[in-house]
């Protein structure tokens, strides 16, 4: 199937960095959400985000244009005349089988439904549609304009077509798309949050201070940012969540999330998204 109408489910950080990308690149974009707020906070993220690239002629104004244009909606419904859907909503396993239940009797036979998500079982989101073989992982980064990795995730039922029209479509984002198994936190997340996991660790032990973890990490290793830096970009939600499901699911200890890193998230200090996290960002 051709693929030009892309209906995207959730206008979070994510969600509207797929949005604008794929508008960038030519498609036509629904993002849908249940909160209107949200939407709004999207196309301000977008013309904040394309304005920053079109000054610095990373884009055309053609291209900014476009991805003003991104048509917002409020139900599942509307994405009945999408040739692919991609869900980006919060990363709740219950939430996302019951989108992805509605989102298969709404969608077009014979059209791919993706995810988005940092580390639920695709086999699982699969199996809980009648089209599992059309059902594949995008996974994207934050910030999806700039960074250039697109992990495809195959789950036990995806076909091999499914898979080749995801790599083609992630080529034509402009991004690398790099083809992994369905596995706990894949293999971005597998690596990278237990690498954050022990920074906090190292933090709430008194190893040093965060400036010093930071500074370690990014001079000595070449990392853009430091991992308690990056943690609360990610939010700290996320970290943990991805760190509970690789305890649980690989039923190793050296997954255990760090105490200070669930403390944080019971106080609502969960990075930049909240203003606080490890650092303040008032
Ligand atoms: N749109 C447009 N411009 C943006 C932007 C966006 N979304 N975000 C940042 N920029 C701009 C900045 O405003 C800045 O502009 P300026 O030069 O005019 O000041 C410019 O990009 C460069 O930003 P920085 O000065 O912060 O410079 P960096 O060289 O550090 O680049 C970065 C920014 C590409 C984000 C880099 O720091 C980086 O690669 N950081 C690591 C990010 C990372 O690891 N992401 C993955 C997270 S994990 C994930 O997403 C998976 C999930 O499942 C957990």
């Amino acid at each position: 199937m051709t693929i030009k109408n892309i209906f995207i489910v959730g206008a979070g950080t994510m969600g509207n960095g797929i949005a604008q990308t794929a508008a960038v690149s030519g498609y036509e974009i629904t993002l849908m959400d249940v909160d209107a707020k949200a939407l709004e906070r999207a196309q301000q993220t977008i013309d904040k985000s394309t304005a920053k690239l079109l000054e610095k002629e990373k884009i055309s104004e053609e291209q900014r244009q476009a991805a003003l244009d991104v048509k917002t909606v409020t139900e599942l419904k509307d994405a009945k005349s999408a040739d692919l859907i991609i869900e980006a909503a919060t990363e709740n396993p219950d939430l996302k089988l019951k989108i992805f239940q509605q989102l298969d009797d709404a969608a077009k036979p014979g059209v791919i439904l993706a995810s988005n998500t940092s580390s639920i079982s695709l086999t699982k989101i699969a199996a809980v549609t009648k089209r599992p073989e059309l059902v594949v992982g995008l996974h994207f980064f934050n910030p999806v304009p700039l960074m250039s990795l697109l992990e495809v995730v195959r789950g036990l039922q995806t076909s091999d077509e499914t898979v080749a029209a995801s790599v083609e479509l992630g080529e034509k984002l402009g991004k690398t798309p790099v083809v992994v198994n369905d596995s706990p936190g894949f293999v971005s997340n597998r690596i990278l949050c237990p690498m954050l996991n022990e920074a906090i660790y190292a933090l709430d032990e008194g190893v040093a201070d965060k400036e010093a973890i930071d500074t370690v990490m990014k001079l000595g290793m070449g990392h853009p940012m430091g991992p308690l830096w990056l943690s609360d970009m990610i939010g700290l939600d996320v970290i943990l969540f991805v760190m509970e499901v690789l305890h649980r699911d690989l039923g190793d200890d050296k997954y255990r999330p760090a105490p200070l890193l669930r403390r944080m998230v019971d106080a609502g200090y969960l990075g930049r998204k909240t203003g606080k996290g490890f650092y303040d960002y008032d």
